[in-house]
């Protein structure tokens, strides 16, 4: 019977068929260890001289990494460990590779492993890592459809700029410049008015020269926005949301957290209530602790280092100065350079996950703001309609789905957590 390494536990003592690859072999004389992967899971297969022809043994014994191939054989399981064995009885090869596969059990340089990204995706770290986004894309999909978000997608082609107008990537439409999105968050705003509750999860551009390990050009951002809510209530839901993504690769990942030799413990303890500090309060406690941070300063990357270091939950920080954050953010009312905002920072030195506020909801207001950046009031007419047509105080965050699968998978770059990464040095492969 096929069968997939998923199911594995189910087949103990079954004769049972596997398809995948071979991953590496040891051994040489009267038995042969095979690493094997299905792409579902991993398993040590052990070959013995005595089960096989000669001739047989020896294209085994010979084949290279990377051999696609399916192997038949008896399951036995570990008698302590929850792991499993296939004793061979036979097999046959789909396709053996004729030249070395380039990577091997020996230290490769980061940047030759990018090179070989396509290749590099199928070690197990790689896998590890993969599988842990799409948890956090499958519980996100789960905690936003149970709270009543319904997903309404973004466009990507974009006539305005929706974080700032330097990191844009420019694309010519026939002779109009249109732009790649830097957030859903506008186009959600509209559908508010129509669905209350709603979500965008697609890829997102940035122009950055940014070379620091937080930093893509292209990354998946997850932009959530609800009419009504208020900022209070938009961290909750935040707060809720990534208690409800760890938790789920907790249960789901164990295997994969093992292998990425993730401290567990530390993703046990994100639990509600997170930490909330004022953007003054962050600042204090920064010089405090020896960086030379100003009071309108937005937080630089040691920054955000050392202060999730200290905490082992995850962090919020309101009430950024407005003069540093989007044009479309409503001011404190208590205190109006301050905006009624604030950023979600990951602990262990981690640092921003998420950024949201409540929106500016009066239409004066706004449009004075779009003048004020030297924004066109033309490109954002539609948005102010918004504003004239059945406003409400509304609020909305996004997060960066890479961030999430760096921290919560514990690896120390984000361009290990997106397949294909595009940064500043490299949009190859
Ligand atoms: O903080 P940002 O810029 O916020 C927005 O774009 C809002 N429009 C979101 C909203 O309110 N709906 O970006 C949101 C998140 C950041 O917190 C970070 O996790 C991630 O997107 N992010 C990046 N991730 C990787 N590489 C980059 N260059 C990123 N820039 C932002
Ligand atoms: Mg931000």
């Amino acid at each position: 019977m096929k069968i997939y390494l998923s199911q594995i536990k189910n087949h103990i003592d079954q004769s049972v068929i596997l398809q995948g690859w071979l991953q590496s072999r040891r051994g040489s004389g009267k038995i042969l260890f095979l690493q094997f992967r299905d792409g579902l899971g991993y398993i040590q297969a052990i070959a013995e001289e005595k089960n096989f022809s000669a001739e047989d043994f020896e294209v085994l014994k010979s084949l290279p990494q990377e051999t696609s191939m399916r192997l038949e054989g008896t399951v036995s399981k570990h008698p302590k460990k929850d792991e499993y064995e296939l004793q061979v009885s036979g097999f046959s090869i789909i396709q053996q590779p004729d030249t070395e596969y380039p990577i091997s059990n020996k230290d490769h340089g980061v940047e030759f492993l990018f090179e070989k990204r396509h290749l590099w995706l199928r070690s197990k770290r790689q896998w590890a890592i993969q599988r842990i986004r799409n948890t956090i894309i499958y519980a996100t999909y789960e905690f936003m459809n149970d709270n009543e978000f319904i997903k309404i997608d973004a466009p990507i082609l974009t006539p305005n700029s929706c974080e700032n107008t330097t990191d844009l990537y420019k694309v010519d439409h026939f002779g109009t410049d249109l732009y790649l999105s830097q957030s859903g968050q506008l186009y959600s705003e509209a559908a508010i008015f129509a669905h209350r509750k709603v979500f965008d999860f697609g890829p997102t551009f940035r122009a950055e020269k940014s070379k620091t390990r937080r930093h893509l050009n292209e990354f998946w951002m997850m932009d959530a926005e609800a009419a009504f809510m208020s900022h209070e209530k938009s961290m909750k839901v935040q707060e809720s949301l990534i208690c409800h993504i760890v938790k789920k690769v907790l249960e789901k990942n164990n295997q994969e957290l093992i292998i990425l030799e993730r401290d567990i413990e530390a993703l046990k303890k994100v639990q509600a209530p997170f930490i909330k500090m004022t953007h003054a309060e962050a600042i204090a406690e920064l010089q405090e602790m020896g960086s030379d941070i100003g009071p309108d300063s937005d937080l630089g990357a040691t920054d955000e280092t050392i202060l999730t270091k200290k905490y082992d939950k995850p962090i919020f920080i309101e009430k950024y100065p407005a003069k540093i954050k989007a044009f479309y953010m409503k001011r404190d009312p208590e205190n109006e350079s301050l905006a009624l905002c604030s950023d979600l920072l990951a602990p262990e030195g981690y640092g921003e996950i998420i950024g949201g506020s409540a929106r500016e909801d009066d239409y004066d207001t706004l449009l004075k703001r779009i003048q004020d950046e030297k924004l066109s009031a033309e490109d954002f007419e539609w948005y102010l309609d918004l504003r004239r047509f059945g406003s409400v105080p509304h609020a909305g965050f996004g997060f960066g789905l890479e961030r999430l699968v760096t921290w919560i998978s514990g690896i120390h770059h984000v361009r290990e957590a997106i397949p294909f990464p595009r940064t500043l040095g490299r949009v190859h492969p």
